[in-house]
C-alpha cells in the first residue's frame, strides 16, 4: 500500500481527530509529547476493567488467571517487539523516566564510585541527565556530557575522544531526540563505548513509536522507552535489559510480588523480571500497551518510518518558505519531530495563536534544557511532531497557520 494512503486508512481509528478545537478542526502536531490512542486501545482497557479487572499473580480465582495470562502476554508482544532474547528481559516500569532511574539506583549505587564518569549526550532529555547526576552525587562519580553540531546531529570526534579521556562506565544517549529529531547512531556508539569497556543505556522513547527496534542489533546493555507516544497508555514504560546484567543487579522499590520471602532474619528477592516489579502495577495499562504494539505492528514500522520520512521531508519544505524562520535540528536522519525559532518572537506566542486555530504544538525547552543552552536558544523553540495519523494537509495547515500567527506578531 503507498505510503499516503496510511493516514487515510487509520485516522478514523482515533476518535480525537474527529473533534474541533476553538471551533476549528483539530490539527494535533504534539505527539513527541503524546501520541493519540485508537480505539483498539481504548477498547481493549475498557474490556478489561469491565470484564476481567483482578490483581495479577496472586489470586486463585478465574479472573486473577484472565489478567495475568493479558499483562504476561503483553510482555511476550513486548519482548517479541524489541527482539529480546528473553520475556523475563522486559520490566515494565511507568515509563522511560522510572526505567532509568532503575538503572541509576540499582546498577549505579552499586557500580558507580569516586571519579567515575557517566557520559551522556547533550541532547538527552532531563529523564536520562538528572538521574545519573543524582547517582553521581550519592557516589561521588561525575556526568560529562557529548557534544551535539549545529545541524543537531552528535559530534562524534567528541563523542570517540570522550570515551577514551573519561573512560566511563556507562554511556547514556537517546535514540531519537525529542526536540531535534535527530536518530543518532546507536548502533555505531555502543559498539565503540564496549570496546572502551562501557556499558550503554539507550533511550528509546521517541524511537519506539516510529521505527523498529532490535536490541540485538543495537547492542546496548539497557534500552528504555514509554507506552504514551506510542499509541498505548500514559504510566506504563519498560526496561530490557540482558539477563544476566539484571540478575546481578540489586533490587530497588522493595514491597510485595519482588520478594521469594520474607522475614525479620533476612528477605530473600524473587527472579526476573517480579524483582524490580514491586507492588501491584499498571495492569490495564500493560495490557493496553501490548495492544498498541499489535496496532502499530498491524500497519508495519517500515511504512510507519516511510510516512513520517515523507512528513519530515513535506514539513522541512513548507517552513522553508516562512520568511525569518529557522528549522531547528536538520540532521540527516530524523524522527518525526520539526523544531523551529522565528527572528524576535518568542516560540510561546506562536503556540498560542497556532492554538486558537485549532493547531496544537509544544513550546520552550522540551525537557532539554542543556540542549538549548548549547544552542544559545534561550527561549526554546515551538515543536511540531507527528505520528503515523498526520496528514501533509495539516502540515500545510499549521504552516500557513504559523504564517499568519508571524504577521500579527511581527
Ligand atoms: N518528553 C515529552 C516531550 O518531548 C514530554 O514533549
Amino acid at each position: 500500500m503507498a505510503t499516503t494512503s496510511l493516514p487515510e486508512r487509520i485516522r478514523r481509528d482515533f476518535p480525537v481527530l474527529q473533534r474541533k478545537v476553538h471551533g476549528k478542526p483539530l490539527v494535533y502536531l504534539d505527539n513527541a509529547a503524546s501520541a493519540q490512542k485508537p480505539l483498539a486501545v481504548i477498547e481493549g482497557q475498557r474490556e478489561y476493567l469491565s470484564n476481567y479487572h483482578a490483581n495479577i499473580h496472586r489470586g486463585a480465582h478465574h479472573l486473577a488467571q484472565l489478567a495475568t495470562e493479558a499483562y504476561e502476554g503483553a510482555r511476550n508482544s513486548l519482548a517479541a517487539h524489541i527482539g529480546a532474547a528473553h520475556t523475563e528481559e522486559v520490566i515494565f516500569t511507568s515509563g522511560s523516566t522510572d526505567a532509568i532511574n532503575l538503572v541509576a539506583q540499582s546498577w549505579g549505587r552499586t557500580n558507580l564510585s569516586p571519579g567515575d564518569v557517566v557520559l551522556v549526550t547533550r541532547m538527552e532529555h532531563h529523564a536520562n541527565i538528572v538521574p545519573w547526576q543524582m547517582i553521581c552525587e550519592a557516589t561521588g562519580a561525575r556526568v560529562e556530557p557529548i557534544n551535539v553540531l549545529e545541524d543537531g546531529s552528535l559530534d562524534l570526534e567528541d563523542f570517540h575522544s570522550a570515551l577514551q579521556q573519561h573512560q566511563p562506565k556507562l554511556v547514556a544517549m537517546v535514540h531519537a531526540s525529542n526536540t531535534l529529531g535527530t536518530i543518532n547512531p546507536v548502533s555505531e556508539l555502543c559498539q565503540a563505548a564496549a570496546a572502551a569497556g562501557a556499558l550503554t543505556l539507550v533511550d528509546g522513547s521517541q524511537a519506539l513509536p516510529h521505527m523498529a527496534i532490535d536490541v540485538q542489533a543495537i547492542g546496548c546493555d539497557f534500552y528504555v522507552a514509554t507506552a504514551h507516544k506510542a499509541y498505548g497508555p500514559t504510566g506504563i514504560g519498560f526496561l530490557w535489559g540482558k539477563k544476566d546484567r539484571l540478575n546481578a543487579m540489586p533490587p530497588w522499590r522493595g514491597g510485595g510480588e519482588m520478594i521469594q520471602r520474607v522475614s525479620f532474619e533476612g528477605t530473600t528477592y524473587n527472579s526476573l523480571p517480579h524483582k524490580f516489579e514491586a507492588g501491584t502495577p499498571h495492569i490495564s495499562g500493560g495490557i493496553a500497551f501490548g495492544i498498541a504494539l499489535d496496532w502499530m505492528n498491524g500497519i508495519g514500522m517500515e511504512q510507519i518510518a516511510a510516512h513520517e520520512a515523507d512528513l519530515v521531508a513535506h514539513a522541512h519544505s513548507a517552513v522553508g518558505t516562512l520568511e525569518g524562520v529557522r528549522i531547528i535540528g536538520t540532521a540527516p536522519q530524523k524522527v518525526g519531530v520539526v523544531s523551529l525559532i522565528a527572528d524576535g518572537i518568542h516560540p510561546y506566542d506562536m503556540g498560542t495563536l497556532l492554538d486558537g486555530q485549532g493547531i496544537a504544538v509544544r513550546t520552550g525547552h522540551h525537557c532539554t534544557e542543556p540542549l538549548m543552552d548549547h544552542l544559545g536558544l534561550e527561549s526554546g523553540t515551538l515543536r511540531m511532531s507527528f505520528a503515523a495519523y498526520t496528514t501533509t494537509r495539516e502540515i500545510d495547515v499549521a504552516v500557513a497557520g504559523l504564517a499568519r500567527a508571524l504577521a500579527m506578531l511581527r
